[in-house]
C-alpha cells in the first residue's frame, strides 16, 4: 500500500480494510456454514426433510445483524469522505487545468508549472477545471481521485506530511493519449517551496524561466526577437562573445566582444555603447531594473546560470510557452510526427489543406493561419488529423505571439 502521508488519507484507508475485513468474514462465515449445511443435511444422514414454519429469533437475528453490519460500513465510508470534501480553511490555493493530454497548474502569484508543487503540512485547496473532456484527478498517495468536467468547477485538497515525489494520474479515459497524463506532485519543505515560488531556486530550468520572465515583464521583445530576425532592435539570440561594432557618444566607434559588461551597460544606459546602425531609441533602465534582475539578464542572454555554468541551450521565449501550455503533447519540433497533430518544424509558410463541413481549402500556415489555429481549434482542421485540440481562446496576445514566433523560428517557407 502506498505510504499514508495525508491525514484525510488514513481515514480513507480504515474504510478500506473495515469493509473488506468484514467481506472476507461474512465470505469465510458462508463458506463454513454452506459446507455444514452440506454435510449435516445429506439425504443419507437426513433422509426426512424437517418441515419448519419460521422462527422468530432468526428472523430477528438475520434482519438486525446484517443492517448493523451495513450502516456501519456506511459509517466509516461516510466518515472518511467527509473528511476528505471538508476544505480547511485558509488552505493555499492551486488552479489545475487538464487538457489532453497534460497538466497545468497555476499559484496564487500567477506562477505555473507542470508539476504540481506543495508546501509539506500545508493544506492545499486544488480547483480543477478541464479545458476540453472530462479528466480526473487522481494522486494515489493522497487517496485522492475526482473528475475535471469541463464547465463545472470542482475541487479537492490535499496535504502531506512527508517530503517527497508522489504520482499525479488521469484516472478518466480522454483519448489517444490518456496514459501520457502523468505528472509529480513535488512536496517541498516550506522555505524551499516559498524560493521555488518566488522563482529564485537556483535549478537551471528555473533559472532560464526567470531570465525569460524579467524580459518578459519589462518588455525586451516588444523590440528584441529571439530568432535572429531584426525588429525595431538587434535580435538577441546567441548574442554571447558577438563581435558588435559600437559606436560612443563621442562619436568613435570601435569593434567589441558582446560580454557580460557590454550586455548590462546595454540596458542601464543603451546610449552608452550604441551597436553602430540601430538609433538610440532604447530607454536606459538603470533605476528602474534591480541590479540582482540586470544580472539575471545578462546571465539568461549569455546562456549562463549564475555561478557561471553554460545552460545546454538557451531556450526560445515562445518554447517556455509551447511546454506550459502542452503543445508539445502533440506537435514535435524536429519535423516528426505524432500522428495527432503537424509537427512545429517546417509549419510556418507551409501550404496545409483543411478540411470544415466537408469542403477542402488550401491555406497557407501563416501568422493569421496559425493564430486561429490556436484560438479555435476547430475552425480548420489540417487534412489526416482528426479533431482532438482544445480552443485556446483564453491565452494572452503575449503568449500567443511567443507561441507563433517560435513556430516561425523553427523554419519554412517565408
Ligand atoms: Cu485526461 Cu485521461
Amino acid at each position: 500500500m502506498y505510504p499514508q502521508i495525508f491525514s484525510a488519507a488514513k481515514d480513507v484507508d480504515r474504510a478500506f480494510l473495515i469493509i473488506l475485513g468484514f467481506s472476507v468474514f461474512i465470505l469465510v462465515v458462508v463458506t463454513i456454514a454452506m459446507l455444514w449445511f452440506l454435510w449435516r443435511y445429506n439425504v443419507k444422514r437426513s433422509p426426512v426433510a424437517a418441515d419448519i414454519r419460521g422462527n422468530f429469533w432468526a428472523e430477528v437475528i438475520w434482519t438486525v445483524l446484517p443492517t448493523i453490519i451495513v450502516l456501519g460500513l456506511f459509517w466509516t465510508g461516510w466518515s472518511s469522505f467527509k473528511a476528505m470534501r471538508t476544505i480547511p480553511d485558509g488552505a493555499m490555493e492551486v488552479l489545475v487545468e487538464g487538457r489532453m493530454w497534460s497538466w497545468k497548474f497555476t499559484y496564487a502569484n500567477g506562477k505555473t508549472s507542470q508539476e504540481l508543487y506543495a508546501p509539506v503540512d500545508t493544506p492545499l485547496r486544488l480547483k480543477l477545471s478541464s479545458r476540453d473532456v472530462i479528466h480526473s484527478f487522481y494522486v494515489p498517495a493522497m487517496r485522492v481521485k475526482w473528475d475535471l468536467v469541463p464547465g463545472m468547477d470542482t475541487e479537492v485538497w490535499i496535504q502531506s506530511d512527508t517530503v517527497g515525489e508522489y504520482d499525479i494520474f488521469c484516472a478518466e479515459y480522454c483519448g489517444l493519449k490518456h496514459a501520457d497524463m502523468i505528472t509529480l506532485l513535488k512536496v517541498l519543505p516550506a522555505e524551499d517551496f516559498q524560493a521555488w515560488l518566488d522563482g529564485s531556486a537556483e535549478t537551471e530550468g528555473d533559472e532560464i524561466l526567470r531570465g525569460l520572465a524579467l524580459m518578459e515583464e519589462y518588455g525586451c521583445f516588444d523590440c528584441h526577437t529571439m530568432d535572429g530576425t531584426d525588429d525595431v532592435a538587434p535580435p538577441l539570440n546567441g548574442i554571447a562573445g558577438k563581435e558588435r561594432l559600437i559606436i560612443l557618444p563621442d562619436g568613435a566607434k570601435r569593434t567589441i566582444k558582446a560580454d557580460s559588461h557590454y550586455i548590462k551597460t546595454s540596458i542601464m544606459d543603451p546610449g552608452a555603447e550604441l551597436v553602430d546602425g540601430w538609433d538610440d531609441e532604447m530607454p536606459p533602465y538603470e533605476g528602474d531594473l534591480s541590479d540582482e534582475d540586470a544580472n539575471v539578464i545578462v546571465n539568461y542572454l549569455l546562456g549562463k546560470d549564475e555561478s557561471g555554468k553554460p545552460f545546454k541551450a538557451l531556450e526560445h521565449p515562445g518554447l517556455h510557452f509551447a511546454k506550459v501550455e502542452g503543445c508539445l503533447k502533440c506537435h514535435t519540433t524536429d519535423g516528426t510526427t505524432t500522428g495527432r497533430a503537424p509537427s512545429f518544424k517546417g509549419l510556418y509558410g507551409s501550404t496545409i489543406t483543411v478540411r470544415k463541413d466537408n469542403k477542402e481549402k488550401m491555406l497557407t500556415a501563416d501568422e493569421e493561419y496559425i493564430r486561429q489555429s490556436i484560438k479555435h481549434s476547430t475552425k480548420w482542421v489540417a487534412e489526416g488529423y482528426v479533431d482532438s485540440m482544445p480552443p485556446y481562446d483564453d491565452l494572452n496576445e503575449e503568449t500567443i505571439e511567443g507561441l507563433i514566433s517560435f513556430i516561425k523560428s523553427l523554419g519554412g517557407k517565408d
